[in-house]
């Protein structure tokens, strides 16, 4: 199936077409031309991509990689202390919690089918957040690739000094680190041992950097997938481009966000499947331009790769259904996953701005709720309330 028709459909007309009752191939049915709207958009893309490369009217494309690579360079590591002093110390940790949980299953999956040397691939590892839950999950080796080279470079040093004060007896896996704009360049051709096959590719909060374009969405794909194993999992967490498009409809502005974070579109009403840019700003830890990633053509490209969606979940279904295990809310209270309220000992809640904390407030008073409760402050809640999970599995 031909996906260069896809660009003449934006997401509000695929989930129209949806709604009137077509399947997630339905993506492909859209294009071909048509009148007003659309043929307005497809002239657009066309007119861009035909021009002569020495035309003077040519307009210069800025390379929005390089701009994420410095603005992931340029981010300070900064200590425990000074992180559980961040506005936004509790959705990180809630953020982490929900990608070790992730993970956590799925290694089970990948046991389940037998026991065997795992391999991971973590596409867009940044600093390496995630080694510990690679360590906790007893995995065997471990690719680390990311365009952003001082975070690879923070990512080994702090892999090598975990490995420097692992325990005689503990066995950490072994690590490969890789600089590459992963939406560009192919990882196979890098991988120290060429014949690598992945149990696993985590590709967390990265995937929407690569809907700029087609071609970089699809690199990104093949790079996350060719390499797996039949039955491997490819797993991630992106923004649900539903969700920033209904909040931006309901904003009366191009923006939309609050004390934590703020997106803002160039326009509205039209959204192109592929380079529907909006500017992402969080605390003191993104500010940066992402992509909207249409779902169900993420879906439909992942199928050339042999990819199965498995599951696909908004991260307040996920959490809902993860912290009724016992084991998985342990774990969020020892992450400090929520934040408790009313705060403990005289403290402070994250945030003194009114409003915040009114839901909580509403909840504690309920009859028989034993206190403190755990929560998340509004701001903070919209915030990560952006966000779904998802898993591909490869057919075998
Ligand atoms: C929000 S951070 C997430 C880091 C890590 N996965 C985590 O969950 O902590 C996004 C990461 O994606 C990386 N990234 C963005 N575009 C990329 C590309 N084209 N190729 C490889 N990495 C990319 C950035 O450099 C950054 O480290």
């Amino acid at each position: 199936m031909e996906l260069q028709s896809h660009r003449t459909e934006t997401v509000k007309e695929g989930r129209e077409r949806q709604r009137e009752g077509e399947g997630e191939d339905g993506v492909t049915a859209g294009g071909g031309g048509g009148g007003g709207k659309k043929a307005g958009m497809k002239r657009r893309h066309e007119e861009e991509e035909d021009e002569d490369e020495t035309s003077p009217t040519k307009k210069q494309v800025p390379d929005h990689s390089v701009k994420v690579a410095s603005h992931y360079n340029s981010l300070q590591e900064v200590g425990l202390a000074a992180r559980s002093r961040s506005r936004i110390f509790f959705m990180r940790n809630f953020n982490n919690w929900l990608k070790s949980v992730l993970i956590g299953e799925i290694l089970e999956q990948v046991r389940g089918a037998g026991p065997q040397q795992i391999s991971v691939l973590d596409l867009g590892c940044g600093k390496g957040g995630d080694l510990l839950k690679w360590r906790r999950g007893g995995i065997n080796h471990l690719v680390c690739a990311d365009i952003a080279a001082v975070s690879v470079e923070q990512c080994q040093s702090r892999y090598e000094d975990m490995k420097r004060k692992s325990h005689a007896n503990e066995k950490i896996f072994s690590a490969q680190f890789i600089t590459a704009d992963c939406s560009k360049e192919v990882l196979s051709e890098k991988l120290d041992h060429p014949e690598l096959m992945f149990d696993i590719c985590s590709c967390q909060f990265v995937y929407h950097y690569s809907f700029e374009s087609e071609q970089k969405a699809d690199m990104m794909l093949r790079n996350a997938c060719e390499r797996l194993k039949p039955g491997g999992y490819f797993i991630g967490t992106t923004p649900d481009a539903f969700e920033l498009i209904k909040r931006l409809e309901a904003s009366d502005s191009l923006t939309f966000g609050n004390e934590v974070f703020k997106v803002s579109f160039q326009s509205k009403g039209s959204y192109p499947l592929f380079g529907c840019q909006y500017h992402f700003s969080l605390e003191d830890v993104v500010d940066v331009p992402e992509f909207l990633v249409y779902f169900p053509l993420f879906e439909h490209m992942a199928k050339r790769y042999n990819m199965r969606l498995v599951m696909k979940q908004r991260f307040s279904e996920f959490s809902e259904e993860k912290v009724k295990k016992e084991h998985h809310r342990s774990l969020m209270m020892k992450m400090m996953a929520l934040e408790p309220f009313p705060c403990e000992d005289g403290g402070r809640q994250a945030t003194d701005s009114r409003g915040e904390y009114c839901h909580a407030k509403d909840h504690s008073s309920r009859a028989g709720v034993r206190l403190p409760l755990g929560t998340l402050s509004r701001s903070e809640w919209e915030a990560t309330s952006i966000y779904l999970v998802f898993v591909f599995q490869k057919m075998c």
